[in-house]
C-alpha cells in the first residue's frame, strides 16, 4: 500500500494484492478524475454505468456531464434501490444487459452507488464474459470506507445475507466525499459504524481523533471526511493486501459483525436496524464479551460506548424499537454465521482500543450472558 499525501486536497492509496493492483482516489469534488483514469486506457469500446434511482437523482447527471466532456457516452442502467436489489434476478438483469450492449472484456463498467450497487455490479462484472473490469464510484460512507475496497461481491440467498458471491477486485475506486452530502443522516451514521470499527481493531490514535469530533458536523466537513475515508481505506487496504480471500487477518474486519448480522436477521433486514447500526450495537456486545474473557478493561468500554451514544447509536438491544428480540433466536442466528466452524464459535474481540483479536472456541454461556444483559 502506498499513500501519496503531497496533495492537500486529494489522497491516493495504491492497493496491491497477490492478484492485482489498483488505486483508490479520495477527495472532494474529484469526480472528473474518472475521465483522466479512462483516458489512460486506449481501445475502450464502451463504458456502462449501473446505478439506482436515489443515487441517479443526485449524481448521475454530473457523472454523465464529465464523461461527455471527454467524448464518452456510456450505456446506463438504473435499478431500484434497497437491499432486495442484491438478488439473482438483478444479476441476470445486469449481466444480460451488459452482454446485450456488446461489451468487451477490455471495457469498463462503473458501479455508481452505495454498497448494494457495488456488491451487485461487482458480481455481474465478475461473471459477464468471465470478467469485465469494474470501477467503483461509492456514494455512501459505508461504501467508501468499506464495500468498494477489497473485491468481495455478493447477493443475498434465501438462506441468508451475502451467501452468494465472488472475489473480483476493482480496477479503480473513486471516493468523492462531496457526494456524501446528499446521504440521509441515518445512512451517514450507519457508515460511521464501520469507521469506528476500523479505529477499534487497528488504530487507537484514530479513535482518539474521532472521539474529539462533533459528530453532528462531520457530514458537511469535507476536509475531515477526506481524512476519515482515507484512514479507513488505508486500514481496509492493508488488511486486504495481507489476506485477499479471508484466510486469516481479514477476519478482524468482522468485529461487531457476528452479533450484528444476528441482530439484522432478527429484525428482518429492515429499517428497524441498518447494517452499520447493527455493527455498532454488535461492537458493544463484543466489547462486553471481551471484558468477560479478561481482555479489554471496563474503563475503555465506557469510553467507546460514550462515543457511540454521542454519535446517536443504540448500545443495548432493548433500546431497539419494535417487538422484543428472543435470546434463543439470537443464539441460533449467531451459530449460523459464516465464522462458525465445526460448531465452534470464533469471534473477533478487543484486547484494547486499537487491537482486535480473533478468539477461537468461545464458551456459548458467556455469549448468552452478554446478550441477556443487553436485552434487559
Ligand atoms: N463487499 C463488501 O466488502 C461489503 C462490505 C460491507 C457492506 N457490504 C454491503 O453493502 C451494503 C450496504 O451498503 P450501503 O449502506 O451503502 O447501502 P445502500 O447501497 O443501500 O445505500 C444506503 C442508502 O443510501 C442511499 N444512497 C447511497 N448513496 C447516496 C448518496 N450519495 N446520496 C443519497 N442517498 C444515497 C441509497 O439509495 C440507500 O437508500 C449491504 O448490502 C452490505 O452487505 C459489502
Ligand atoms: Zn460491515
Amino acid at each position: 500500500m502506498r499513500v501519496n499525501t503531497n496533495d492537500g486536497k486529494m489522497k491516493n492509496i495504491k492497493v496491491a494484492t497477490k492478484t492485482c493492483s489498483y488505486e483508490i482516489l479520495i477527495g472532494r469534488n474529484i469526480l472528473e478524475h474518472i475521465s483522466l483514469f479512462l483516458n489512460q486506457h486506449n481501445g475502450i469500446k464502451s463504458i456502462s454505468i449501473v446505478t439506482e434511482d436515489r443515487v441517479a437523482k443526485y449524481h448521475l447527471t454530473n457523472l454523465l456531464k464529465i464523461l461527455k466532456q471527454n467524448k464518452l457516452s456510456p450505456n446506463i442502467l438504473v435499478i431500484r434501490p434497497g437491499e432486495s436489489a442484491k438478488s439473482w434476478s438483478n444479476i441476470k438483469k445486469v449481466t444480460e444487459w451488459l452482454i446485450s450492449k456488446k461489451v468487451e472484456r477490455r471495457d469498463f463498467i462503473i458501479g455508481l452507488g452505495g454498497g448494494v450497487i457495488g456488491d451487485l455490479v461487482g458480481f455481474s462484472a465478475s461473471i459477464a464474459l468471465r470478467g469485465i473490469r469494474v470501477i467503483h464510484v461509492p456514494t455512501s460512507l459505508l461504501a467508501q470506507v468499506d464495500s468498494a475496497i477489497g473485491g468481495k461481491t455478493s447477493i443475498n440467498s434465501i438462506h441468508g445475507k451475502n451467501l452468494i458471491g465472488t472475489f473480483h477486485q476493482p480496477a479503480f475506486v473513486l471516493s468523492d466525499v462531496s457526494m456524501l452530502r446528499t446521504l440521509r443522516k441515518r445512512d451517514f451514521r450507519s457508515g460511521y459504524g464501520e469507521v469506528v470499527k476500523y479505529a477499534l481493531i487497528k488504530d487507537a490514535n484514530f479513535f482518539d481523533w474521532l472521539e474529539k469530533q462533533d459528530f453532528s458536523n462531520l457530514q458537511r466537513n469535507e476536509e475531515k471526511l477526506t481524512y476519515i475515508v482515507e484512514v479507513s481505506s488505508q486500514i481496509k487496504s492493508m488488511i486486504v493486501e495481507k489476506d485477499e480471500t479471508e484466510q486469516g487477518i481479514r477476519a478482524l474486519l468482522n468485529f461487531g459483525h457476528t452479533f450484528g448480522h444476528a441482530l439484522e436477521a432478527a429484525t428482518g433486514y429492515s429499517d428497524r436496524l441498518l447494517h452499520g447500526e447493527a455493527v455498532a450495537l454488535g461492537s458493544c456486545l463484543a466489547l462486553n464479551l471481551s471484558n468477560k474473557l479478561n481482555l479489554i478493561d471496563q474503563e475503555q468500554i465506557l469510553r467507546i460506548e460514550k462515543h457511540f451514544v454521542s454519535s446517536g447509536f443504540k448500545t443495548k438491544i432493548k433500546q431497539l424499537p419494535g417487538e422484543n428480540i428472543d435470546l434463543n433466536l439470537l443464539m441460533n442466528l449467531i451459530y449460523q454465521d459464516k465464522k462458525v466452524t465445526s460448531n465452534q464459535l470464533n469471534l473477533v474481540l478487543l484486547n484494547k482500543i486499537g487491537e482486535g483479536i480473533l478468539v477461537k472456541d468461545v464458551d456459548p454461556e458467556n455469549v448468552k450472558n452478554v446478550l441477556l444483559e443487553s436485552l434487559k
